[in-house]
């Protein structure tokens, strides 16, 4: 029985879309409400069992590598002050020592690059990636759903969401065998950012992924795909003549935080299940809400 340990995080990308806030700061650095976003993407393979953490990151990354490191003064005027609370919060983020890799991916040259990037953290053994901008708010951690999945069909595994025909040349939209009635359902191809013409489906590739090592072989031939860049996805069409592939359609909401407006209804997601912001914000919310109508009419 194969067992998923292993997770990479490619977080080398500019986060262009987000200047000049992502300047000076990684993107994944942001935070949904006062945690950073790469840190949920962290507790969720946590909670998934993951034991190795790979981060593939560029330059002007350090504050993710000192975010998930002790800071000694910081812990000790906390200490002072009697600030037990944000202690132990700040305590437990801290991996244990020796499971989390830093490598870099020294040229934005595709989220396939970044992945094969780690290639010699993976070894021969399944691995989860994922990509922190897809924030996926649920109950049971996205990530945990799938390696239940796993668990039951050892192959290959892509998170799924269904998006309306204007959104399918954004992202990879795989064909099912079947039609997706279930929410684990064999894929029989997949196409990066195809357009609608293109599309097999309305099944669309969410960040979080649970691959077979083999997948380096074909990575590691750098074809450049849609953009001119190594994407993932192209490197699914060879692995799925000699491996199976399966869509998971997970329980819970995702928000794509690579956007303005989805960063920004993240934090309101966030804040508005959190018993110390709700009443505020929602007021402010309603107050908004009064105001735009008022002004409209
Ligand atoms: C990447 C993948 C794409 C996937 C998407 C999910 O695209 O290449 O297959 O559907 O993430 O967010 P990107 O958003 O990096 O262009």
């Amino acid at each position: 029985m194969k067992k998923v340990r292993k997770a990479i995080f490619p977080v080398g990308g500019l986060g262009t879309r987000f200047l000049p806030a992502t300047k000076a700061l990684p993107k994944e650095m942001l935070p949904i409400v006062d945690k950073p976003l790469i840190q949920y993407a962290v507790e969720e393979a946590a909670a998934a069992g993951i034991e190795e953490f790979i981060f593939v990151t560029g330059r002007n990354k350090t504050a993710i590598e000192d975010h998930f490191d002790h800071s000694f003064e910081l812990e000790s005027t906390l200490q002072a002050k009697g600030k037990t609370h944000e202690l132990n919060d700040l305590k437990s983020i801290m991996f244990k020592p020796g499971s989390v890799t830093y490598t870099r991916q020294q040229q934005p040259l595709g989220l396939g690059h970044a992945v094969w990037c780690a290639r010699h953290f993976i070894h021969d053994e399944p691995f989860a990636v994922l990509l922190a901008d897809d924030f996926i708010y649920s109950k049971t951690p996205c990530l945990k759903q799938m390696v239940d999945a796993y668990e039951r069909v050892q192959d290959n595994i892509l998170a799924i969401m269904e998006v309306p025909d204007a959104h399918v040349s954004r992202y990879g939209i795989v064909a099912p065998e079947h039609e997706a009635t279930t929410n684990l359902f064999k894929v029989k191809g997949v196409i990066e950012k195809p357009s609608l013409a293109e599309a097999p489906s309305n099944q669309a590739v969410v960040g979080r992924y649970i691959l077979d090592s083999r997948i380096f072989d074909f990575l590691e031939k750098q074809e450049k795909g849609v953009g001119g860049e190594v994407q993932l996805t192209d490197a699914f069409t060879p692995l799925l003549e000699e491996q199976d592939f399966y869509g998971f359609r997970y329980e819970g909401e995702r928000l794509d935080c690579g956007s303005k407006a989805g960063y920004i209804k993240a934090n309101l997601r966030v804040a508005l299940d959190r018993e110390d912001l709700v009443d505020e914000v929602s007021e402010f919310i309603k107050d908004v809400h009064k105001i735009s109508t008022q002004q409209a009419s």
